[in-house]
């Protein structure tokens, strides 16, 4: 089978690095991917976000199936315009891929299908949404109804801070178009995990769950970025709570879905925040979390196409994904600065060595090669990943194979996994 995989980031590299061991595999092309992804597939200069020229570059080439791995392409409608063209896609229409670009559309399917989530209002209208957040009271949530590349969520401990929120919103318009519709809501307070659940549109199986750290600093702290590590097994998500979260969550969603003529197809990432062992939804994201896929990549015993390629074809049914004993544990090192204004173009060493540090595979987020060299090439430049028998042993690895790097102007978070380690060793 000859894949087309669309995106350049970390997700990507792990992505492409597991499809690549499938024996139904004749040929895996990336766009535009990174210098990690050149080493194992062919990659072609086209944006992620470019649709005629994905859909004429995969007919030129005699694709037989695509993988989206960005949100973005799949909100413009990239898995219609391959469908459209006969191509099999992984990946929901852009209409169902409102369930991540609008809050308003996702915090109404959830009301409708019953699914445990925060309180809520949405508004375009300033005076009532003040009025809405003095009603309530504070600690309360406010947030950009639109893609706001993960910065549109405010949290507000005081309703002082609510109402600056919505006149950062409404008014100066921080966020763009994103903030012309606003989503106000309960705070919720427990520990957050990400899930993931493969669906065909019809039905949905459980495809894992890990956590990731959104602050930049050690200790959960400072402005949130796209994630800083992420480990997976996610010790708060027991059988008992993943049962909960398929049945009131996400089963919920995929029939509702698929009632509203809008079925989901793809992978299914709930954000949730459990609390004595019920989960309650924050958001659903139609794409794989990053970096949260590169420890599932990391984990899963099974065949990545064959899995991929059934929920493509309404056959979810036909596959059950095994999983590693093995934890898994990824630290990202990114370009100083991020998530603010960082530097392209530093040289970044030690590549080699820090692969072969055992247990480790270095993924590539922003990265590209010239002359023989990798450069820095975005914010979160590399996902150095690490399995292991424990979190404590995966995270003892990859900061192993962090310390054989060698670039100067980057950093990375000290303290991945913390919260697992805390666990692993009580008594
Ligand atoms: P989002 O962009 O929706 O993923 O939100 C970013 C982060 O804000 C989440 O990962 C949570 O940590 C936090 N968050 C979002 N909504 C809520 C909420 N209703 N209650 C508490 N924390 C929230
Ligand atoms: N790591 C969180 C996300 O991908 O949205």
């Amino acid at each position: 089978m000859k894949v087309l995989l669309v995106g350049s980031g970390g997700r990507e590299h792990a992505l492409a690095w597991k499809l690549k061991e499938s024996p139904k595999l004749s040929k895996l092309y990336c766009a535009p991917g990174n210098a990690g992804m050149a080493k194992i597939a062919e990659c072609a200069p086209i944006g992620a976000e470019d649709l005629p020229a994905l859909v004429d570059f995969a007919k030129a080439k005699g694709i037989d199936f695509v993988v989206v791995g960005p949100e973005a392409p799949l909100t413009l409608g990239l898995a219609d315009r391959m469908r459209d063209a006969g191509i099999p896609v992984f990946g929901p229409s852009a209409q169902a891929a409102q369930l991540e670009g609008s809050k308003a559309y996702m915090k109404d399917l959830a009301a409708e299908a019953g699914i445990p989530t925060a309180w809520y209002g949405r508004f375009t209208d300033i005076a009532k949404a003040k009025a809405y957040a003095q009603e309530k009271g504070a600690p309360i949530v406010v947030k950009a109804s639109g893609l706001a590349a993960g910065k549109g969520v405010i949290l507000c401990p005081t309703l002082e801070e609510a109402l600056d929120a919505i006149d950062l919103m409404m008014t100066k318009r921080e966020f763009g178009s994103a903030g012309d519709e606003i989503v106000i809501e309960e705070f919720l307070t427990g520990e957050e995990a990400s899930f993931f659940a493969l669906c065909d549109g019809k039905t949905a199986i459980s495809f894992n769950a890990a956590q990731d750290h959104k602050a930049v600093g050690d200790g959960d702290t400072g402005p949130n970025t796209g994630g800083m590590g992420a480990y997976s097994p996610a010790p708060v998500v027991t059988p008992e709570v993943e049962k909960r979260i398929m049945d009131d969550i996400v089963l919920p969603a995929v029939e509702g879905m698929a009632r509203r003529g809008t079925p989901f197809t793809g992978v299914l990432f709930a954000g949730l925040m459990i609390k004595d062992g019920a989960p309650r939804l924050i958001e659903f994201n139609v794409r794989f979390g990053d970096p949260e896929c590169q420890v599932l990549m990391s984990r899963l015993d099974a065949d990545l196409l064959e899995i991929l390629y059934a929920a493509a074809q309404g056959k979810l049914d036909q596959v059950k994904p095994a999983w590693k004993k093995d934890a898994a544990l990824v630290v990202v090192m990114a370009a100083q600065g991020y998530p603010g204004s960082y530097k392209k173009g530093t040289v970044i060493e030690g590549l080699d060595e820090a692969g072969d540090e055992e247990g480790v595979t270095v993924f590539h987020a922003g990265t590209k090669e010239q002359d023989g060299q990798i450069l820095a090439n975005g914010g979160r430049v590399l996902g150095v990943t690490a399995v292991g028998t424990s979190v404590k042993e995966a995270q003892a690895r990859a900061y192993r194979a962090v310390g054989r790097i060698r670039w100067p102007e980057g950093f990375c978070r000290r303290d991945i996994g913390w919260r697992a380690i805390a666990r692993e060793n009580q008594p």
